[in-house]
């Protein structure tokens, strides 16, 4: 009884627009952005638009949040992202039933079919450590693409609003953006600093950090990325792999050139050359400057990726004893849903989120620029199974706050930059709604029943896989993964360890 009624609810939440980010290009004329109105038409019939005439939307006034935020930033009107979208467009596509995106064209997260009216089974988000040899392969391969190819549909704004048609009013800022840049930009965006005047930033603003929204953002920023992923692939069972970081250890085991990289040997700060990791450059990463210029990131390279792990000597990452004590939590929040007040979940996780952040140091330390690092988007995927393990359990004393959350933090506000609109209520929700899951054990099975053992032999960068079953062992192998019910235990053949 209890549970059909909690499951009536969550069906009954509402729209779940399938929103990218930032603007698609079709709306960044100087008409639509005069008029601010972004109802473009699907397909080529110019009347078709939202799709009304197969009734997939129409064109409606944008809602915002209109309780009131608590936190610090205290101004008015002063910042584009106050009542998100409004200051860019107030009339957007609204689309029916689970028709979703920008102009109606696609299905909401979780349904399929060329009438949105089919769920679709979830894809499953499994241990980086566990994906099978082509698995890794597609993930690092479309990693690799969505850096290098154009962003099919969206662009980024480069001025503020006010600058936002050029010095003449005749010519829209905005830049393309390759896929992976454009969801570094959209967390640059979401945390970077109100701007009040030449080299006066306001800092005590973040709409994706330090409250409750933390959770939702940080989701919907992973699904709109995979759903990409996923169109660059041809899979549309694709999946983002998460790290498990609860370890407790001194080092990192993703950082390999196999995976995300290892350490460059000459200089510990970079990566290695036999990663192609080396080769991907930063965005995003002089808040300092565009705070002195008054200006936006405009998703040029700015330098490499760095990682300090060698130097941090006694940083180590969080156990899974740390993890546990964060799903025992009882509430969701508690005001004044601020960083250093009793709130819960929310900054537990981000507190264990926060760590590893630090334990990667260099890029990853800084949130404007984390995401620039791959390993953002293994990490940020294992949080949010520690939330989705924790909603299963929890899910009756699952509040979110209505109000007086910081400016971005509330039930209803619009996330920002997200578009079309998205609230944080309507991400609030179990995974499986939005059509995906997790292989993951988040607690017992402290005990192996039965253990693999995968030996790798590199030939000529060949690599065999030697599958070998061993019942009821008990290991202290240099390093284990528990891929759901049994254990793999990874050896190099020729003597050192390494991953797969
Ligand atoms: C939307 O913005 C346009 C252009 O500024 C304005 O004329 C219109 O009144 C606004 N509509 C709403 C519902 O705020
Ligand atoms: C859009 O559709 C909604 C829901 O059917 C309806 O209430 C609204 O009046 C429509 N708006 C316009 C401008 O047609
Ligand atoms: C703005 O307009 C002036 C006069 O038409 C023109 O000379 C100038 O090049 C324009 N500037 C830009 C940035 O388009
Ligand atoms: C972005 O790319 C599109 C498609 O390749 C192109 O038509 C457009 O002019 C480009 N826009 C900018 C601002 O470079
Ligand atoms: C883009 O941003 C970079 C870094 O802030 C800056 O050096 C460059 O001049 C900008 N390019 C344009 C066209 O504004
Ligand atoms: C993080 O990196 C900075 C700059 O590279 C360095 O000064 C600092 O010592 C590093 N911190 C740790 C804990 O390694
Ligand atoms: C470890 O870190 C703590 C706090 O940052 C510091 O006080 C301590 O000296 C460090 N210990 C070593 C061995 O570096
Ligand atoms: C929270 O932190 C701010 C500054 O970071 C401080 O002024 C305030 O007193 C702290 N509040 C509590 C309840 O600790
Ligand atoms: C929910 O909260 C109530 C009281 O606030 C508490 O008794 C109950 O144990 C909580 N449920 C869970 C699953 O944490």
């Amino acid at each position: 009884m209890r549970r059909s009624i909690v499951l009536a609810v969550i069906y009954s939440l509402g729209w779940i627009y399938l929103t990218e980010a930032q603007f698609p290009r079709v709306c960044c004329t100087v008409e639509a952005i005069v008029s601010k109105e972004c109802c473009p038409a699907l397909g080529s019939d110019p009347d078709n638009v939202c799709g009304i005439l197969s009734s997939r939307g129409n064109c409606s006034d944008v809602h915002v949040d209109s309780k009131p935020w608590g936190g610090p930033y205290r101004l008015r009107n002063v910042d584009d992202r106050e009542r998100w979208p409004t200051k860019f467009f107030n009339r957007t596509c609204r689309c029916f039933g689970n028709f979703a995106g920008y102009n109606c064209g696609e299905c909401r997260f979780g349904w399929t079919g060329p009438s949105c009216d089919q769920r679709r089974a979830a894809v499953v988000r499994k241990d980086i450590h566990c994906l099978s040899p082509a698995e890794l392969q597609e993930f690092l391969d479309v990693l690799d693409r969505a850096k290098t190819t154009v962003h099919p549909e969206y662009v980024i704004a480069t001025q503020h609003w006010l600058g936002l048609l050029g010095p003449n009013g005749t010519e829209p800022q905005f830049n393309n953006i390759s896929i992976y840049d454009f969801f570094v930009w959209q967390h640059y965006y979401s945390v970077r600093d109100t701007l009040l005047g030449p080299g006066r930033p306001f800092k005590a603003i973040d709409f994706s950090h330090k409250g409750p929204a933390f959770i939702t953002w940080h989701r919907y920023h992973l699904l709109s990325l995979e759903r990409e992923l996923q169109k660059l692939t041809g899979n549309e069972n694709f999946a983002v792999p998460y790290w498990n970081f609860a370890t407790g250890r001194t080092e990192c085991d993703v950082c390999t050139d196999s995976l995300l990289g290892g350490g460059d040997p000459r200089d510990p700060s970079r990566i290695s050359p036999r990663s192609r990791f080396a080769r991907w450059g930063v965005v995003c990463d002089s808040l300092d400057e565009y705070n002195r210029l008054v200006t936006l990131c405009n998703g040029t390279s700015e330098g490499s990726l760095l990682r300090g792990i060698m130097e941090s000597t006694n940083v180590t990452l969080p156990t899974m004893n740390d993890v546990r004590s964060c799903l025992n939590l009882r509430d969701f929040d508690s005001p004044p849903y601020f960083t250093n007040s009793s709130f819960k979940l929310d900054s537990s996780v981000f507190n264990l989120h926060n760590l590893v952040h630090l334990f990667l140091n260099g890029t990853s330390a800084l949130s404007h620029s984390a995401a620039n690092d791959p390993i953002f988007l293994v990490l940020h995927t294992f949080t949010d199974a520690i939330f989705e393990e924790w909603m299963r359990r929890s899910r009756e004393n699952a509040s979110f706050p209505d109000e007086m959350a910081p400016i971005g933090h509330n039930r209803h506000y619009n996330m920002v930059p997200f578009f079309p609109p998205v609230t944080n209520e309507e991400i609030y929700v179990a995974s499986e709604q939005l059509g995906y899951s997790y292989a993951i054990q988040l607690e017992g099975n402290k005990h192996a029943v039965n253990a693999h053992i995968i030996g790798i032999i590199y030939t000529n960068s060949v690599i065999i896989y030697l599958p070998i079953l061993i019942e009821d062992v008990l290991f202290t192998a240099p390093k284990m993964y528990n891929c759901r019910n049994n254990i793999y235990v990874v050896l190099n053949i020729n003597g050192a360890t390494d991953f797969v």
